[in-house]
């Protein structure tokens, strides 16, 4: 244990403080491989685990056929059969890790999908023109690979953003390239700045943003990020390197966005303006930002990207990020209707609709006539509590819920 530790944390410095190992082949140096494989490997699944999860409604039927890049050892493969890959192409430059990848993929139980899945291993480098399999794929998943391609490189983002855009042509017409990168501040920033280009190239942020404008997030100054961050009980070896490591894995964090070709939104635009609404307008990447709603104090499908926070006046406020703009939501601490609401028991990650919340210098305030209520609540680590919730009121639809 000691010495896993001491390799844990070396990998972890590595990977998330001067970040020089991050793209340095560490997953051929037997004891920081064996560090990932203990501790990495199950927050990268659980990880992408929780993104799949979000991300179901959005899939397209079986069979799924995937595209991993920079699979490392496998944890978003293992996470992508486990929900019901059917066939699965693996791609990383490190021979060790692709060997491990299979290893541990071809042990495991059978997952979910159908018939039996078919999985490929391909050595490639992506810095340099890989040979990719060809398309279409239901899924491209990029887990913790962006961020090592390029580090050092003043054009990272360009040649990032040319990958991206090159694997988003593979796609099938509904498929998803989902990008998961470290929630560190700079790695979050350019995950955000790569996801906003790609927005205003014409691809539709599919998840986990309200739309496909600009990152709200970004724009508001350099200190500012947006990443999944969810409490969880670490299963062990975690927990024990964790303690042994003096590193706190009390919750699993990463940033994320998942994507939809362009082609995917132009059929959608077709298909709306096919309809004889008269009202019809084919959507648009970038909704205008009805700020007059906020000042209403209505916010439809207003995701949570904060904790709550205590202010100085003694008032719980978190942010919710809704037609293209941070509003702050709060109320007194302990105030009855906001209990009533379920309001204190909001996450992180949750997606709610206010209305008749009032205009506050900070934002809006829970009233006596605001309502709320939870669209859609954070997928969460098996284990962990669920928030409490409202209970509806009687002969209430409860079915969005
Ligand atoms: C941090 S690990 C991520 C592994 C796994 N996807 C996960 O989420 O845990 C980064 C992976 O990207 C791979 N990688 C780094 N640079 C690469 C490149 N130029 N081409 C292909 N794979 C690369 C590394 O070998 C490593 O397996």
């Amino acid at each position: 244990m000691r010495d896993a530790a001491a390799s844990l944390l070396r990998l972890q410095r590595g990977l998330t403080g001067a970040r020089e190992l991050a793209g340095s082949g560490y997953m051929e140096h037997q004891a920081l491989l064996g560090a990932y494989l203990l501790y990495y490997w199950p927050v990268s699944y659980i990880e992408v685990s929780l993104i799949l999860e979000e991300l179901r409604p959005l899939l397209p039927r079986h069979p799924w056929r995937i595209l991993d890049l920079g699979c490392g050892p496998g944890p978003g493969a293992a996470a992508l059969l486990d929900a019901g890959a059917d066939e699965l192409d693996l791609v990383d430059s490190g021979a060790q890790a692709l060997e491990l990848a299979k290893a541990l993929l071809e042990s495991r139980p059978a997952g979910p999908a159908d018939g039996p899945v078919r999985t490929t291993y391909h050595r490639q480098d992506l810095a340099i023109d890989a040979q990719l399999p060809a398309g279409p794929y239901d899924v491209i998943l990029l887990a913790h690979t962006l961020n090592e391609l390029w580090k050092d490189e003043s054009d990272r983002h360009a040649r990032r953003l040319a990958v991206l855009e090159r694997l988003a042509g593979l796609l099938a017409l509904d498929g998803l390239l989902v990008v998961v990168e470290p929630a560190l501040l700079a790695t979050g920033r350019e995950t955000l700045a790569l996801r906003d280009d790609l927005a205003a190239a014409g691809y539709e942020v599919a998840a986990p943003c309200p739309g496909s404008y600009p990152c709200p997030a970004l724009a508001a100054g350099p200190s500012r990020t947006c990443h999944l961050d969810t409490a969880w009980a670490p299963p062990e070896p975690v927990a024990s390197l964790a303690a042994a490591a003096g590193l706190d894995r009390q919750s699993v964090k990463c940033s994320w966005f998942a994507l939809r070709s362009d082609a995917a939104r132009r059929r959608s635009a077709a298909d709306f303006a096919a309809t004889d609404s008269p009202s019809n307008q084919a959507p648009t990447r970038t909704q205008s930002a009805p700020a007059a709603a906020s000042r209403r104090g209505r916010l439809a499908g207003a995701r949570v990207v904060s904790e709550a926070l205590l202010n100085k006046a003694g008032r719980l406020r978190i942010f919710l990020c809704a037609d293209g703009q941070l509003t702050g939501l709060s109320a007194a601490r302990g105030d009855r209707r906001a209990e009533e609401l379920g309001f204190f028991s909001l996450r992180r990650g949750d997606v709610v609709t206010v209305e008749g919340a009032e205009p506050r210098p900070g934002g809006l305030g829970i009233g006596p006539d605001t309502a709320l209520t939870l669209d859609r609540s954070a997928p969460r680590p098996e284990g962990t509590k669920t928030a409490a919730r409202r209970r509806p009121d009687a002969g209430e639809d409860t079915r969005a819920r």
